[in-house]
């Protein structure tokens, strides 16, 4: 493999393997697609726009034309373009299923039209649902809850699909939260630091007591790497991080680690069908020879001091389209 098309290469995780894969594989040619919706940032790949490897295309994955220009001559799809966060799924469900469902089949027409060696969907554990006991396998029945988390399970079974029906040499990743440098701040960890930094409230969804499991992106990167060369086609790989936190934990870690106080914590109305817990039994991954490599407290020291020192980058993001989506957000609800 070569040259690699990844799609939503200019948001959080994509630009992250973007630079992974320029560091790692310095024979490869990246591209990346991206539409540069509100979350697509050229920013977040400003270190390595000069890149004799790395090439930019300003389109849509829902574009067929572009799809199969920009895809010819590829070896390998790496899919990250989508609509990612719950609460707008909530606010407005169309975009999401436009990109995630439509745009995923996009990709596969291409992918099955150029004889393409190997696609990469980069899905979620959010498609097994809230997950009370137990943690998830890749076997276990999609009970998606969100708009969001329904497109990407709409996906994930458009991407099997195409492997049953015409035998695409396609692979699933399904990781749980990730969190580090260049992620767009409507996600609880880049918001809560920012408002925290602003002495602004922290508005914490309900009891607080909800689940996650946190991934740093830089391990989420090696999983997808290793997945892309070595992934068994037609297979699905849970990636968790192994750190489930309460939601109230992580919030008092970020406090302290700010060194601002707790009372900036305000409970607000919940998320509406907010998933409890997810959870994910990641041995599949393990025997293909990936284990997360950063431990949690470091991981997030050094992803709150980098949002310290960068200011330039969220600052200007939280204005405009920003301000209007977190008061039609946040602007309703009351605190608990
Ligand atoms: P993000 O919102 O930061 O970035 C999404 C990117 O996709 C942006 O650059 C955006 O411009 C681009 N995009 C959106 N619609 C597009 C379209 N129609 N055509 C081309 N580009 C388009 O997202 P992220 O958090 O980096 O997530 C990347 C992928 O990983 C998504 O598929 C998401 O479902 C999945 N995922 C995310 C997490 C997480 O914790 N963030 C966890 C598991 C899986
Ligand atoms: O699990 C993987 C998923 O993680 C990805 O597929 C999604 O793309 C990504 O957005 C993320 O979804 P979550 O809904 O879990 O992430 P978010 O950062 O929005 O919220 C994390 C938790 O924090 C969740 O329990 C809701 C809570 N929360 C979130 C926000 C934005 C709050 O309490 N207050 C908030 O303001």
């Amino acid at each position: 493999m070569k040259r690699i098309l990844v799609t939503g290469g200019a948001g959080f995780i994509g630009s992250n393997f973007v630079r992974h894969l320029l560091l790692n594989r310095p024979d490869y040619d990246v591209i990346v697609l991206d539409k540069l919706t509100y979350a697509g940032n050229l920013e977040n790949l400003k270190d390595v726009q000069d890149n004799p490897h790395y090439q930019f295309v300003h389109g849509d994955i829902c574009d067929v034309n572009i799809v199969q220009q920009t895809a010819e001559g590829v070896d390998a799809i790496v899919n990250f373009a989508a609509e990612t966060h719950v609460d707008r799924s909530l606010l407005e469900p169309g975009a999401f299923i436009n990109t995630d469902v439509y745009g995923t089949y996009v990709l596969l027409e291409a992918v099955k039209k150029l004889g393409i060696e190997r696609f990469v969907q980069i899905s979620t554990d959010e498609v097994y649902g809230s997950v009370e006991e137990g943690s998830s396998v890749e076997t276990d029945q999609l009970a998606p809850r969100s708009p969001y988390a329904a497109s990407k399970a709409a996906a994930d079974l458009m991407v099997n699909a195409y492997r049953t029906s015409f035998g695409l040499p396609t692979v699933i990743t399904r990781a749980s939260n990730n969190f580090g440098p260049y992620q767009y701040p409507e996600k609880v960890i880049p918001l809560f630091v920012t408002n925290a930094l602003d002495d602004q409230p922290l508005p914490l969804y309900g009891d607080g007591l909800n689940v996650r499991d946190w991934l740093y992106v830089g391990d989420h990167c090696e999983a997808i790497d290793l997945v892309l060369h070595k992934g068994e086609p037609g297979e699905v790989y849970n990636v968790g991080g192994g750190n489930e936190r309460t939601n109230i934990e992580l919030t008092g870690m970020i406090l302290d680690l700010l060194g601002k106080p707790q009372s900036l914590i305000k409970h607000v109305t919940d998320r509406p069908g907010h998933d409890r817990r997810y959870s994910l039994n990641c041995a599949k991954l393990a025997a293909l020879g990936w284990q997360p490599r950063h431990r949690f407290e470091e991981a997030m020291a050094q992803t709150v001091r980098w949002y310290v020192e960068n200011e330039w980058w969220w600052r200007k993001l939280k204005s405009g389209e920003y301000a209007d989506y977190y008061n039609r957000n946040y602007g309703h609800r009351r605190t608990l």
